[in-house]
């Protein structure tokens, strides 16, 4: 069935052209247009054997509720279907990509793996009329997808979305939307930030103040200067049975949840439950304000062996590989004053805080490590030399990532300048909800490429890939948090995904609104285009 391929495969080339009328996002790796269309119909079944059934479940999920159409999955293929297979063997795609093709006479996906498979089901779902991606009825008789042949794949493993649920706590059903949403897209790490100065969200058995007491403030921060507080309560937290569920929700979806646990700094809500991991004798709320705290977690053992009970359980419920220990913005004031932190760096010997803090960041690294797992932790765990092993989550400068990658780190890219979704998308900020500050524009974001310029070849193989961050300081509701998010994911969509080589910014924008329709029937409160004010 797949032998013309090769053929129509020497047709297809970087340059092949714009494909405006079929939007899709991201842009595949190449693309060749037929005549005609597969036709979705009452008369369509989905074809799948045991390796491919999630898939087709999935599939089915999408395209019923709309369509109205009964689609069953079949083991016996008949013409016309949705053929769907996995071939292990199969060569010219790497493990995440996949060969489609649509025709009169079907569709047909066909994949190494699973995750591979997925990706061409979103492919195909974009095919069809925005529709596909409403969850109400809408259904005509027949759905068409435009005759097509593609073949596809990533170009980086690690395709990110990042929200931050510690400053302003989102329900299960809003992360699920979330986790739906990185999937349609083709990305596949979801980085939740569970920790913060102001709220701590993840349920420890062990430990249960950390959310009976860290995951309730009493105020909350609208405005930085002039100060302006809600005067009204906030918190939430996931119970382990809710986390079980997203996390299986999410890999279904051929989603990794990474789970960052704030260290050594972010840490006031978990030293509000328990003060005893703090520096100061005077007790501690969990913040109410933005910024930089110094309320640091101490250095004792039994701090150390403290937050190594946390990851046992975090690591129990998260199968990721890289467990996030934050590592960013630890002001080093109260160590500096702590008679027992500065006894401690005596005894172990080091020269000074930063030292104390890399060797905090290794007693996490030697502990994931002897579990099986990698640390990941942002640009500042850097600071007195990077644990062996860990990987950089590059926030800051490039020289962070230079350093990293020269002796042989990992890095995932993740700079404020480009990939900060809580920064404004207008100049205008007046027309603007309120936000942290800072301007990156759509078009910034499709511009950021992630290989240095000055990085060798050895050095870009150390470059896992790009994510979003989404922070939430200013951003109290999911539907705030989409309205930041997209159409910029879009944009870092095809960043993480799309062969360099293919990527142009007028093309983005000449399938954008194609793309931007199926995101209103898919219920995505996205920040509308309007480049006149930009
Ligand atoms: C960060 O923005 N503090 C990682």
């Amino acid at each position: 069935m797949f032998a013309p391929l090769c053929a129509s495969l020497a047709l297809m080339n970087s340059s092949s052209p714009p494909d405006s009328t079929l939007g899709l996002i991201p842009k595949p790796s190449s693309l060749v247009r037929g005549e005609g269309a597969f036709i979705l119909s009452a008369d369509t079944s989905i074809t799948a054997g045991q390796g491919e059934r999630a898939t087709a479940a999935l599939l089915a999920g999408w395209l019923r509720p709309p369509s109205g159409l009964a689609l069953p999955i079949m083991t016996d293929r008949k013409p016309g279907s949705i053929w769907l297979k996995i071939d292990p063997a199969m060569r010219g795609v790497g493990n995440e990509g996949y060969h489609l093709r649509t025709s009169e006479k079907g569709a047909e996906i066909i994949a190494k793996t699973e995750a591979g498979l997925f990706y061409g089901a979103q492919t195909l779902r974009q095919l069809f009329p925005k529709e596909a991606f409403s969850a109400a009825a809408a259904p005509r008789v027949r759905w068409e997808a435009p005759s097509v042949e593609i073949v596809d794949g990533p170009r980086f493993a690690w395709r990110g979305g990042h929200l931050d649920v510690a400053r302003h706590f989102m329900p299960k059903a809003d992360v699920l939307r979330y986790i739906d949403r990185l999937a349609m897209h083709k990305m596949n790490v979801f980085h939740w930030h569970l920790t913060d100065d102001q709220g701590w969200r993840i349920e420890i058995k062990k430990y249960p103040k950390l959310t009976s007491v860290g995951a309730w403030r009493k105020d909350t921060m609208l405005k930085y200067s002039p100060a302006t507080y809600s005067g009204k309560p906030h918190g939430g937290f996931y119970s382990q049975a809710d986390v079980k569920e997203i996390v299986a929700y999410a890999a279904a979806r051929h989603v990794t949840i990474v789970p960052e646990i704030e260290m050594p700094g972010h840490a006031q809500a978990a030293i509000a439950a328990y003060p005893e991991l703090g520096n100061v004798k005077e007790p501690l709320e969990v913040g109410t304000i933005w910024g930089v705290i110094e309320n640091v977690f101490n250095t004792e053992d039994s701090t150390i062996k403290f937050l190594q009970d946390v990851l046992t359980e975090v690591m129990a419920l998260f199968p990721a590989k890289f467990i996030h220990i934050g590592g960013d913005e630890c002001p080093k004031v109260q160590w500096k004053a702590s008679r027992s932190v500065q006894a401690k760096m005596k005894q172990l010997g080091l020269k000074d805080e930063h030292a104390m803090q890399s060797w905090f960041i290794r007693q996490m690294d030697t502990f994931l490590a002897q579990k099986g797992r990698r640390l990941i932790g942002w640009s500042e765990i850097l600071e007195g030399g990077l644990a062996p092993g860990a990987a950089l989550m590059v926030w800051l400068g490039d020289d962070g990532a230079m350093q990293a990658v020269s002796s042989g780190h990992d890095v995932v890219m993740a700079q404020t300048s480009h990939t900060y979704f809580d920064y404004y998308q207008s100049k205008d900020t007046a027309k603007e909800p309120h936000a942290i500050g800072g301007f990156l524009p759509l078009d910034k974001v499709y511009s950021y490429e992630p290989i240095l310029p000055k990085m060798t070849d050895e050095q870009a193989k150390h470059v896992m890939g790009v994510q979003f961050q989404m922070w939430t300081e200013y951003i109290a509701s999911a539907n705030h948090a989409e309205y930041m998010t997209f159409p910029r994911a879009c944009a870092l969509s095809e960043v993480a995904w799309s062969a360099k080589q293919v990527r142009n910014w007028d093309d983005f924008m000449s399938r954008l609104p194609k793309h931007l329709d199926r995101l209103t029937a898919n219920g995505v409160n996205f920040r509308r285009l309007d480049p006149g004010t930009d």
